[in-house]
């Protein structure tokens, strides 16, 4: 019985040391570890968005906003171009992290793709889902433009802050779309 016990206390105080040793570790990361890991992320969303855009383009009825998705699919190249580039400058290995975010608002998007096929709200749809994705690449960029300053990274800054002025100017030119003629349309029909 006193083995048994024994045994017992030494297994109790072998996985407490366990736990210590996994609490401890995340504790060793920094603002640098967290803005590599937002990086990957964002990288892995902006990929998912190349994708997406071309569908969106193609389902658009108003050649307004297929226009816009045409656009801002160029432009989501030259961003993705963009954080490769960063992934250099912190001498990190550009890798893509499963962003599940991202993935719950695309999917959003294929649901009203498929779902107002054919409607003439279609177009108010494919628009709320790409505010969406803005808003959140908006928030993302944010972020990471303020934890890069923090860190002194200016060259990463200016880099960060191009794609955040792009994706403002396309949230607001998405926002004048809806303003105009995609929701009167809707509301019309
Ligand atoms: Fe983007």
């Amino acid at each position: 019985m006193a083995t048994k016990g024994s045994a017992k206390k030494k297994s109790a105080k072998k996985s407490a040391t366990k736990r210590t040793a996994k609490r401890a570790a995340p504790n060793d990361k920094d603002l640098n570890d967290l803005f590599y890991d937002q990086l990957k992320d964002v990288y892995f969303a902006e990929k998912q968005i190349l994708k997406a855009l071309p569908k969106m383009a193609k389902a658009a009825q108003s050649p307004d906003l297929s226009a816009a998705f045409k656009k801002h699919h160029g432009e989501t190249e030259g961003q993705v171009d963009r954080l490769e580039r960063i992934f250099k400058l912190i001498d990190k290995p550009a890798k893509a992290k499963t962003c599940d975010a991202i993935m719950g608002i695309l999917d959003e998007g294929k649901e009203i793709m498929e779902e107002y096929k054919g409607t003439e709200a279609l177009d108010a749809g494919l628009l709320a889902a790409a505010q969406a994705v803005e808003h959140y690449e908006m928030a993302r960029y944010g972020t990471m433009k303020a934890w890069a300053t923090q860190l002194g990274m200016n060259d990463v800054v200016s880099l960060i802050d191009q794609t955040l002025q792009q994706e403002r100017k396309c949230d607001k030119d998405l926002t004048a779309l809806a303003e105009g003629a995609v929701n009167s349309e809707a509301m019309a029909a």
